[in-house]
């Protein structure tokens, strides 16, 4: 494996494609227009500078990664790509589009990003369900050292191998999930952050409160709160609802006070307010 596709060149796109390059493959990334790849590609750059000041990696390493992305619009560049990865927008008739477009070599490998839309659905609009995978990675790509493989219905034995071992050339430690709702870690994780701010909204503590108590009770380094903020309430929503869609069981039912806040566009740190307001130096807790 020597050329790695990436499509979509956002907050994802930007991050698999660094730690890619950074591991020595070929790095083709696209977008729907030049510019974000562009964009995208000044950030990693940026990164890798951050990288290089922290003494983490090597200037000619930061560099060399940096030449070896690629950028384009046009999915005809991936005709030589060993595996590529969709990390475009979560939105499955976006993504069945991609598939259907793509024309790659008959061997290659092609994986999703996807947060929680089925792979073994997804599968089943590529021309290689077994050739398929998920490959969920996590934000901020470069940091955050898991990913989760999720074989479809119909994925080969040899692709999830061949995740595995392109996950541990990029310095990932890989674990498996099955193809279920949120996968592994957002299946244990949003329910955690959805209970916070149903103790939140039925007045059990203050936000300060609710986020001390998991920080210095559970030993978390960041509390439910603070995080729900982080990954962005109107994903950490989204995602409540496709668990609640995909296993028929109410226990995933949203926290009010989580559609209340949606409603009013406080989707956390990307607005500006969510449990705390970023309007000023430091976070200030709303309620
Ligand atoms: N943000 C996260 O924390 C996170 C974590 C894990 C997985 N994911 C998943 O990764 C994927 C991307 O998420 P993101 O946060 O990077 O989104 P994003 O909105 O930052 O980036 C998506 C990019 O895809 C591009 N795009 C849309 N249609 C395209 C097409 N036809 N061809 C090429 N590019 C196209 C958009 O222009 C945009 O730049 C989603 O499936 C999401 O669920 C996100």
């Amino acid at each position: 494996m020597q050329i790695i596709g990436v499509i979509g060149a956002g907050l994802m796109g930007n991050g698999i494609a660094h730690v890619s390059a950074l591991a020595g493959y070929d790095v083709i990334l696209s977008d729907v227009a030049l510019d974000r790849a562009e964009a995208a590609k000044a950030t990693v750059a940026k990164n890798l500078g951050r990288g290089v000041a922290k003494g983490a990696v090597t200037q000619a390493d930061a560099d060399a990664a940096l030449a070896r992305i690629a950028l384009t619009t046009d999915n005809a560049a991936f005709a030589d790509a060993d595996l590529v990865i969709e990390a475009a927008t979560e939105n499955e008739a976006v993504k069945r589009a991609i598939f259907a477009s793509l024309k790659l070599k008959p061997e290659a490998l092609l994986a999703t990003n996807t947060s929680s839309i089925s792979i073994t659905g997804l599968a089943a609009a590529t021309d290689r369900p077994d050739r398929f995978c998920g490959l969920h990675f996590f934000n901020p790509v470069p940091l955050m050292t898991l990913v989760e493989i999720i074989p479809g219905l119909a994925t080969s034995p040899e692709t999830t191998a061949a995740m595995q071992a392109f996950a541990a050339r990029i310095g990932k430690t890989a674990i498996l999930a099955a193809d279920a709702p949120a996968f592994i870690v957002n299946r244990i994780l949003c329910p955690m952050l959805n209970e916070a701010i149903c103790a939140l909204g039925d007045g059990v503590g203050s936000v300060v409160d609710i986020d001390a108590g998991l920080k210095l009770g559970a030993n978390h380094p960041m509390g439910p709160l603070t995080l729900a903020d982080f990954v962005g309430l109107d994903t950490l929503l989204s995602i409540m609802r496709v668990m609640q869609a995909g296993t028929g069981d109410p226990k995933y039912r949203p926290a009010p006070l989580l559609v209340k806040y949606v409603e009013a566009g406080w989707f956390g740190r990307k607005s500006g307010r969510g449990f705390y307001d970023y309007s000023g130096p430091e976070p200030v807790p709303t309620r």
